[in-house]
């Protein structure tokens, strides 16, 4: 029999998760429920990494948001778990604390946290939502660091694309769908709702509800990942699309975002383009099924490939509860995809 010592000096660990079920509490490895939101993953070399918002404390509603509903959790910083297997994550810290009175400022807004590896530089860099407490500042953070587990070094804020960008496109060129490559804009464009995708030539882009949030913008990052060359795609106008999360599959770019309604749940959206650089064309909502009009009451933050299963594609989501955020859960389920490549999600109770 296991002596009282001995059970107190056991360090804590639970039993290990053996299904996927979307919704309910995840424990992480310690028993404590997983506490990663607006997340991404990164894999390498054999091992996933999760990185989320911690949201943890109270939820309250800051006056200057009150007329749309904005609650919020104060910044406490970016956790990292790690995993073999998908299902059991190891707690392994706040890789990028808050920093009263700096750009990471727990009254201010760190969300969607995206971590990708350069392989020139051998940096891990992370891209993030850095705002002010009312959206205003609507710009990205990026901070590095020489392992996947942290610590992050930040870097700064900004508004991405100041810069020029190489003059091999005409200014002001659409495309058929009206999408457009801009130039030489004066002023940085507005970047929310955010994510980093690696193309197979290592070339990275981030992906951005821009102007206001009606348009998405592409954006081309500099070789080192640490910034925009300032040469980007706007997409979508008008159509106000959120949460990107986007993968590649057969050759093929695809885009899942979501609609605007700040954290209500709404119905999300498939995209698909041959190049980054468009067309990108609408192909309506990839889930069926009950609750398909509220994305199984979440909205998505990553597509992830799974690694050691070719073809395989999961959907990551937040079931955000906006009364107490802390309590927000996740989605994560697999896609199909139809004879015309497009993604279709349906929900289950559980899988693996
Ligand atoms: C919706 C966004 O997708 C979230 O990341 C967050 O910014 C909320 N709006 C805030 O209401």
């Amino acid at each position: 029999m296991l002596s009282v010592s001995a059970k107190e000096s056991a360090p804590a660990s639970a039993a290990p998760v053996t299904k996927f079920r979307p919704g309910a509490v995840w424990p992480d490895t310690t028993g404590k429920p997983i506490n990663a939101h607006g997340g991404g993953l990164l894999y390498h070399e054999g091992t996933y990494y999760w990185y989320g918002e911690i949201k943890q404390g109270e939820t309250y509603l800051p006056k200057v948001n009150a007329s749309w509903g904005g609650t919020r959790v104060d910044v406490v910083g970016v956790s990292c778990y790690s995993s073999k297997d998908l299902l059991n994550w190891e707690p392994r810290g706040n890789v990028l604390p808050a920093v009263p009175g700096t750009d990471l400022d727990p009254k201010k807004v760190l969300e969607r946290p995206k971590v990708v590896y350069n392989a020139k530089t051998r940096k891990f860099v992370l891209w993030f939502h850095a705002d002010s407490v009312d959206y205003a500042a609507a710009a990205c953070g990026v901070a590095t660091s020489d392992s996947p587990t942290g610590p992050f070094t930040y870097i700064r804020s900004f508004r991405p694309n100041i810069q020029s960008w190489p003059v091999n496109l005409k200014e002001g060129e659409k495309d058929a769908k009206g999408s457009q490559l801009v130039k030489d804009f004066p002023v940085g464009q507005m970047s929310r709702d955010m994510t980093v995708f690696v193309d197979d030539d290592g070339k990275a882009y981030l992906f951005s509800a821009s102007e206001g949030n009606p348009t998405m913008h592409i954006s081309e990052l500099t070789d080192d990942y640490l910034g925009t060359t300032g040469k980007f795609l706007r997409i979508f106008e008008g159509r106000s699309m959120e949460a990107p999360a986007v993968f590649k599959r057969n050759g093929k770019y695809h885009l899942i975002a979501s609609g605007c309604t700040a954290w209500e749940p709404n119905a999300a959206r498939s995209c698909i383009a041959d190049s980054i650089w468009g067309p990108w064309k609408e192909l309506g909502n990839p889930c069926k099924g009950d609750k398909a009009g509220i994305t199984f009451q979440s909205q998505g933050t990553y597509v992830l490939p799974v690694a050691d299963k070719p073809g395989s594609f999961i959907f990551m989501a937040d079931r955000w509860n906006k009364d107490n955020l802390a309590d927000s859960r996740y989605i994560w389920l697999p896609i199909e995809f139809d004879d015309k490549n497009a993604p279709v999600i349906r929900w289950q109770d559980e899988w693996r």
